[in-house]
């Protein structure tokens, strides 16, 4: 019997594999362990969800347990066409414009899938989320890493791009705010991401998944579709996942150019059934409450971030101050010469977990990724042990 074929062969394995394999390690050598690698929330979900999870899980003529149908329940899905519009004055049609997904990465994955032909390559800013590497790959793509630097505030630059690259690619990925820089957009930027996107007919893929998580009193993240012209070549994901601390109830959103989310509600159609009703119920909810849902989540995450940022400078380590998201992301000390070396060391020495920045695709050497999933006495505690352990 063969062991897989080409696909499976030629896909790299979970980046984060070596240093998830040596926190295990630790943990059954009875260390007390501090996780700061993935980026799963610990916060609960805000006590209105799980109750209108349970309203929406007990109403009989919901028929709950039935397949849901293939492009979502309308409730939803108006709720989402709502929001768009309230949050950031876009209009999408909830008919043909958007499509629930049952938490964004699988969207994203199938997304590529309907997209790339094989060989045909993927502009994506690096670092990036890894599921994008992965999902370029499963596709049969070829990927090709833009590197977002610190001295241009992580941004692209679209002129480094060479003209062999631009004649092959067919689609350019951007996600601010940013995994795992937290850095942000601005619409000058984006513009010219579109203006790129449209002289070389590329798709844009848009992730927004940490729009609701600004750490920033005057920064509040766009939608690429307030640019004009952008529905005609984008769509765009979103994710409840962090913003209202329900990852593990899968459930996230896509909207845009309605080829797009056809083609990727064909795969679906054929790969899975898409979300349960009473999640979908519970999301129109949430999108329709709002504010309330994210602000305790959204001021705990800015006072770990801050937390985070002087035990940093306290002990000699740089970082820049994330607008957004859920990470801080650190330079490694100069005597370290990879981000996995230094991770690794950290971990053996304190039991504390970064995410080395190399797993987050080439332009991540050099950094680590810190999760603000820990509560401020942990964070604490792991600065501490940074600082006795002597590592820097
Ligand atoms: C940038 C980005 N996009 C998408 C996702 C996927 O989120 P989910 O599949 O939980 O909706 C994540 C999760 O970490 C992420 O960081």
């Amino acid at each position: 019997m063969k062991d897989g074929n080409e696909r499976i062969r030629r896909l790299a394995p979970y980046p984060f594999a070596e240093i998830n394999k040596a926190r295990d390690k630790a943990l059954e050598a009875g260390m007390d362990v501090i996780d700061m690698g993935v980026g799963n929330p610990d916060l609960r979900p805000h006590p209105l969800i799980s109750e209108h999870f349970k309203q929406a899980l007990d109403e009989a003529e919901h028929q709950n347990h039935r397949y849901p149908p293939f492009d979502g329940l309308m409730e939803f899905r108006g709720a989402i066409a709502g929001w768009y519009s309230e949050r950031f004055g876009v209009k999408v049609d909830a008919e043909t414009e958007i499509l629930p997904l049952i938490g964004s990465k699988e969207g994203i994955a199938k997304f590529f899938l309907s997209y790339l032909d094989p060989g045909e390559i993927a502009i994506v800013t690096s670092p990036c989320y890894p599921a994008y590497i992965g999902a370029v790959g499963i596709s049969d793509g070829t990927l090709y890493e833009l590197a977002l630097r610190e001295d241009n505030a992580f941004h692209p630059d679209l002129d480094s791009i060479p003209e062999e690259v631009r004649s092959k690619a067919s689609v350019i990925l951007v996600n601010y705010p940013n995994n795992p820089t937290g850095a942000a957009e601005s619409r000058e930027l984006y513009e010219r991401v579109l203006e790129f996107a449209t002289r070389y007919d590329l798709a844009v893929i848009s992730d927004i998944a940490y729009a609701d998580l600004s750490m920033e009193p005057d920064y509040r993240a766009m939608s690429f579709l307030e640019l004009s012209g952008a529905a005609e070549r984008t769509i765009e994901f979103y994710s409840f996942s962090k913003t209202y601390s329900m990852p593990g109830w899968r459930l996230g959103f896509v909207a845009g150019n309605s080829t797009m989310v056809g083609n990727l509600l064909k795969i679906k159609t054929n790969m899975d059934f898409g979300v349960f009703m009473a999640m979908q119920r519970t999301g129109a909810y949430v999108l329709g409450a709002g504010a309330d849902l994210i602000e305790p989540a959204r001021r705990a995450y800015t006072s770990r971030r801050d937390t985070v940022l002087t035990g940093l400078t306290r002990i000699g380590i740089k970082a820049t101050k994330p607008p957004a998201t859920i990470y801080v992301w650190a330079s490694i000390p100069p005597r370290y010469e990879s981000s996995m070396e230094f991770a690794k060391d950290v971990l053996l020495k304190t039991g504390v977990v970064f995410a080395p920045g190399r797993g987050f695709g080439t332009y991540g050497e050099g950094y680590i990724r810190i999760s603000l999933i820990q509560n401020e006495d942990r964070i604490k505690e792991a600065i501490d042990r940074i600082e006795k352990a002597g590592l820097l």
